[in-house]
C-alpha cells in the first residue's frame, strides 16, 4: 500500500512534522505504510501508558484532559475531559467500556482511515489511557466494514501489543487489566451515531436509544460507556504527555479551541488531502495548500466538515475552523473537512445527492427523517429536470424545519436539513430555476413528481 493510492493522502512530509507540533500525524511513514510496534516504541510510543499508569490517578488524568479541552473530531466538539467525568464509576459501580467510534461515514471525511490505517498502535495507546481513566474492563473499535486495510492495520497491532503486554492483564506492572477487541460493522452511516453504535454492538437492529440515559450512565450492556472518535482518542498520549497547557498553545491566537486538527480537502481542488494543522485554521489556507480550484474553475460554496453541514461561501473562507467560529455563521465544523463545490456545478443536483444518502440511511424511528427525506429528494429530483412545481422550494423549507433539531429521535434528520437549508438560503435562483412554468421549455407545469431516484 503506498500513500498515495487513497485520497486521504497527508500532504505533509515527514520532515515537515514535529511530534511538538504534530502530534498526530509525526508518528507517520513517508510510504504511508503502517507504523509498526517496533517503530512506534522506538518512537516513545506506549511511554505515556508506562508514565500515567501506576503513577497518576484516573481522576487527575481527567483533570488533565478537561483542561485540554479536546473537543469531540467526531464532530459535536463536546469536551472529551468533560465527557469522561461524567461517566458513572466508583466501588459501587460496574466497570464499563470504552469504545472507538470509527464508523466514519460522513460524506466527505477521510480522516479516521488515515490514523487508522497507518497508526493504529497510537489509537491503542489513547484508548488504554481512556480505558485507565474511566475504569473501563474493555475496549471496542467500532469500524466501517468497507476500511478493510484498517481492519488488518488494527488486528496486527492489537496482536501486537497484546504480545508485548500493552494490553491484557497488569499492563506495565500498573495493575490495570484492559484488553481491546475489532467490531466491524456491516457499513451503515447511522452506526456512527453512539447509541445506534452501542446496539449494534451488541448484535441489535441499530436504532438510536432515547437519551437519557447517557452512555456514560448506562451504555453497552446497561454498563458506563464512554464514545469517542479515533482522531479525539489519538489526541490523549500527547497531552498527558506534554501537558495541557502546551495542547491549548498549539493554536496560537487562532481559537479558543486548543491543539491540532486533521484537516482535509475534497472536490475540485489541484490537490485533495489531509493536513494535520493548528485548530482555527482557515478554509482559505486550506484551499491554498490544496492548490487553489483546477480546470479555471471557481469557487462558489464549500461544506465545512461533511455532508451533514450547512454550506458556506467564498466570504467565509478567512473564518477560523473551529466549533464556536464555523457556529456563528450556522454553519457546524463537522469533520472539519472541506468539500468545494465550483461554478458550474449544480447546488440542487449536489444537494439531491446528499440528501438521497441521508435518506438512504436512515434507520426510519421518526417521520420526519423516514418520510420526510424520501419526499425531500423526489421535490429535488423534479427541480432538477426542471419539472419543479411553484411552492415547492417552500415546501422544501418546510420539510427542513421538521427535520431540524429537537423534533426528531436523533441528530441525523437535522444534519440532513443543513445542507438542503443553507443551499435554499444562498441559491435560491437555482431552485427557482427548476420550477417549470407554461412556454418554459414546454414542461408541463403539473405534471406528476419524478419518482425515480426517491
Ligand atoms: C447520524 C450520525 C452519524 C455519526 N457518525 C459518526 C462517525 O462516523 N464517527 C464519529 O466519531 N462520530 C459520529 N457521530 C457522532 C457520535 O454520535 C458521537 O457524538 C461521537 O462518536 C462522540 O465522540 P467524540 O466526542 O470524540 O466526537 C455521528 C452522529 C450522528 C447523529
Ligand atoms: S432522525 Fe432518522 S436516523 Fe435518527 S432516529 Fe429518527 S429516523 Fe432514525
Amino acid at each position: 500500500m503506498t500513500a498515495n493510492r487513497y485520497r486521504c493522502r497527508l500532504h505533509q512530509a515527514a520532515h515537515e512534522r514535529r511530534l511538538e507540533m504534530h502530534p498526530l500525524t509525526w508518528w507517520l511513514r513517508d510510504d504511508g505504510e503502517r507504523v509498526g510496534l517496533d517503530e512506534y516504541v522506538a518512537k516513545d510510543g506506549y511511554a505515556v501508558v508506562r508514565q500515567v499508569l501506576g503513577y497518576q490517578r484516573p481522576d487527575e488524568v481527567i483533570e488533565t484532559l478537561k483542561a485540554a479541552n479536546i473537543r469531540g473530531r467526531g464532530g459535536g466538539g463536546f469536551s472529551a475531559g468533560v465527557k469522561w467525568g461524567l461517566t458513572l464509576k466508583g466501588e459501587d459501580m460496574p466497570r464499563g467500556y470504552l469504545v472507538c467510534n470509527a464508523d466514519e461515514m460522513e460524506p466527505g471525511t477521510f480522516k479516521d482511515r488515515l490514523l487508522l490505517e497507518q497508526a493504529p498502535h497510537l489509537l491503542l495507546e489513547g484508548m488504554i489511557l481512556g480505558g485507565y481513566a474511566n475504569d473501563s474492563c474493555f475496549g471496542y473499535i467500532f469500524l466501517r466494514g468497507e476500511y478493510v486495510t484498517a481492519a488488518r492495520a488494527i488486528t496486527r497491532a492489537i496482536e501486537e501489543a497484546r504480545a508485548a503486554g500493552w494490553l491484557g492483564r497488569d499492563i506495565a506492572g500498573s495493575g490495570f487489566d484492559f484488553d481491546i477487541a475489532l467490531h466491524t460493522g456491516a457499513g451503515r452511516y447511522i452506526c456512527g451515531e453512539e447509541t445506534a453504535l452501542i446496539n449494534s454492538l451488541e448484535g441489535q437492529r441499530a436504532n438510536p436509544r432515547a437519551k437519557p440515559p447517557f452512555p456514560g450512565q448506562s451504555g453497552a450492556w446497561g454498563k458506563p460507556t464512554v464514545v469517542n472518535n479515533v482522531e479525539t482518542l489519538c489526541n490523549v498520549p500527547a497531552v498527558l504527555r506534554f501537558g495541557a497547557e502546551w495542547y491549548q498553545g498549539l493554536s496560537g491566537e487562532r481559537s479558543g479551541d486548543g491543539g491540532t486538527k486533521l484537516y482535509g480537502v475534497s472536490g475540485k481542488a489541484h490537490r485533495t488531502g489531509l493536513w494535520e494543522l493548528p485548530i482555527g485554521t482557515t478554509a482559505g489556507e486550506l484551499l491554498d495548500r490544496a492548490g487553489g480550484m483546477r480546470d479555471g474553475r471557481s469557487l462558489k460554496a464549500w461544506l465545512p466538515g461533511g455532508g451533514s453541514t450547512g454550506f458556506l461561501l467564498p466570504e467565509h473562507l478567512d473564518l477560523a475552523l473551529d466549533f464556536d467560529t464555523i457556529g456563528k455563521t450556522g454553519s457546524r465544523l463537522g469533520t472539519g473537512l472541506i468539500t468545494l463545490v465550483a461554478d458550474d456545478q449544480s447546488m440542487v443536483a449536489l444537494v439531491r445527492n446528499l440528501e438521497k444518502f441521508f435518506a438512504r440511511e436512515s434507520c426510519g424511528w421518526c417521520t420526519p427523517c423516514r418520510d420526510g427525506l424520501p419526499w425531500t429528494v423526489k421535490l429535488l429530483r423534479a427541480l432538477e429536470r426542471g419539472e419543479g412545481r411553484p411552492g415547492d422550494i417552500e415546501l422544501l423549507e418546510e420539510l427542513a424545519e421538521d427535520q431540524g433539531p429537537g423534533k426528531t429521535f436523533c441528530a441525523h434528520a437535522p444534519g440532513a436539513a443543513m445542507p438542503l437549508a443553507s443551499a435554499i438560503e444562498y441559491f435560491r435562483d437555482e431552485f427557482e430555476r427548476g420550477i417549470a412554468r407554461p412556454g418554459k421549455d414546454d414542461v408541463v407545469p403539473d405534471g406528476p413528481l419524478s419518482t425515480s431516484e426517491a
